[in-house]
């Protein structure tokens, strides 16, 4: 196996996820404060006051209906709310981290603990302090914060009032926030991912658009937002990287992209030009903004297919020039395929949707499990970026059981992360310049998909459930053990 020397070895989570207290410390809400939990066939859903006053609840990728709020409704529990309660376990879990000998631990701030509503001018500074006094704890054991500055948590308040990233404006609020992430934390945090995953917002569309019966119409108006909202989710990244920069030269600053490792179905031709258009416009598109500094000719052909007519400025394009990240970082899970003929077997599941690869196995959400993905992907994106990359999100999903003695033994998890690990090295022998891999989750989370907790990821168990039951006590699986040896070894003992 080879690794190189300072490899970061670490695990990730996002503070919606894990923090819990969403409503102390000054904190004010986030959209997924008003989101339910879900499981892998029934969707989380946003739940609201319409406009006569009456609750109603719509599937969280839909829209609000005409004159609806936002609303928190006492009759459903939202497991976001206490999380796994890390804002009050912080130190028992780093220490935990520590003990794997994690050297960089990935998490996120919310914004909405440092802006409430978004529009501040000055930062709540309780929020402000929090995550000091966080890094401070990372610090101590010499572990690296990675830090993302937004992972899916707008404030519920810019979402209500703004329209969300539909409206320019946001783009202000964004880089006060991140202004005062980079000057707060000068000196504690040297690395820094802009928005995660933020390509979702048009790779999903079409799984989306199925799982909502939407008409040709109805997808191409979900396109033309998406295209537009991210022109200006990229515009206020570039912000962002440039004032970083300014901040501190010493600031190494990402982009985050979900993986959307698509293969051809069959070897005819037209599969394959669709395959590449798949990538063009679920990897592609951000992804060469982000590095490039501008947006690459195949976008002309989405925007001209779906009919838009984007608000784009010359200082934006100014602004997305002298903006290109240092570092190019993903998720992680599993591969999809594409064909244009029929499918006679889908993969099905939770955020899954197109034909079954049947080479492959699926996780009981219905992703598939796929390491030579990941090897592929490595190099393709390394192949067309040439910076460092790092695999910031990796992990399984799954049922846990505690057996009498607390203890759980986890193997399905190790026996996922074994050949992921052999798939970076391949990758790093074929020349990918890959300089860091955290996990999903270190410990057990909020499931973004489904908000479910029994949806476990972590080396850390969580005694916590679906329904908000449990003591929140932490305890070591057996992959625990197993991570720890890896990181002592360098990736070399992975038995
Ligand atoms: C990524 C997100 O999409 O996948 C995480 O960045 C998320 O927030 C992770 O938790 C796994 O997805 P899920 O739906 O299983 O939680």
């Amino acid at each position: 196996m080879s690794f190189p020397k300072n490899f970061l070895w670490g695990g990730a989570t996002a503070a919606n996820q894990v923090e819990g207290a969403w409503n102390e410390g000054g904190r004010g809400p986030a959209k997924t404060d008003v989101t339910t939990g879900g499981t892998v066939s029934e969707p989380r859903y946003i739940t609201y006051l319409d406009k006569d006053g009456k609750p109603g609840k719509i599937n969280q990728f839909d829209r609000l209906p005409e004159g609806a709020t936002y609303y928190v409704n006492p009759d459903y529990y939202y497991p976001n709310h206490k999380a796994v309660d890390q804002y009050h376990h912080y130190k028992e879990d780093i220490a935990l981290f520590a003990e794997m000998g994690y050297k960089v631990y990935r998490m996120s701030i919310s914004w909405s603990r440092l802006f409430p509503k978004g529009i501040e001018k000055t930062p709540n500074q309780e929020g402000v302090e929090h995550y000091r006094d966080v890094f401070k704890e990372l610090r101590k054991y010499n572990i690296e914060p990675l830090v993302t500055i937004w992972h899916f948590d707008t404030p519920l308040y810019l979402e209500q009032e703004l329209g969300g990233w539909q409206n320019r404006e946001l783009i202000e609020h964004y880089v006060r926030f991140a202004t005062t992430c980079f000057t707060e934390y000068k000196g504690l945090v040297h690395y820094w991912l802009t928005f995660n995953e933020i390509n979702n917002a048009c790779a999903f569309i079409d799984m989306v658009n199925e799982m909502l019966h939407m008409t040709k119409e109805e997808t191409d108006a979900r396109y033309r937002e998406a295209y537009q909202l991210l022109h200006y989710q990229l515009v206020a990244s570039a912000k962002a990287v440039q004032i970083g920069h300014a901040i501190d030269p010493d600031n190494m600053i990402g982009c985050m992209l979900s993986t959307n490792c698509a293969y051809p179905m069959t070897c005819d031709p037209e599969d394959a030009l669709k395959t590449e258009h798949v990538w063009e416009n679920a990897t592609y598109y951000c992804g060469d903004v982000h590095v490039f500094g501008y947006y690459s000719p195949f976008t002309k052909r989405l925007w001209r297919e779906h009919g838009c007519e984007l608000d784009i400025t010359d200082q934006d394009l100014a602004d997305l020039a002298a903006g290109t990240v240092d570092m190019y970082t993903f998720s992680y899970y599993s591969s999809n395929v594409v064909t244009t003929h029929d499918v006679t077997e889908k993969s099905g599941g939770n955020m899954s949707t197109g034909a079954k690869n049947p080479y492959l196995q699926y996780s009981d959400w219905g992703w598939s499990l796929d390491p030579t993905g990941m090897q592929y992907f490595l190099e393709k994106i390394y192949d067309r970026y040439r910076i460092p990359l790092m695999i910031v999100e990796n992990g399984l999903g799954a049922y846990d059981t505690v057996e009498e003695d607390g203890s759980i033994h986890d193997d399905y998890r190790i026996d996922y992360y074994r050949p992921h690990i052999q798939a970076m090295s391949r990758a790093i022998d074929n020349g990918v310049d890959l300089i860091g891999y955290t996990t999903w989750g270190c410990i057990d989370v909020v499931s973004a998909g489904t908000g479910e907790m029994r949806k476990r990821y972590g080396f850390i168990y969580v005694d916590m459930d679906d329904e908000g039951k449990g003591s929140m006590a932490r305890s070591r699986k057996d992959s625990f053990f197993w991570y720890k040896k890896v990181i002592a070894s360098n990736g070399e003992d992975i038995d």
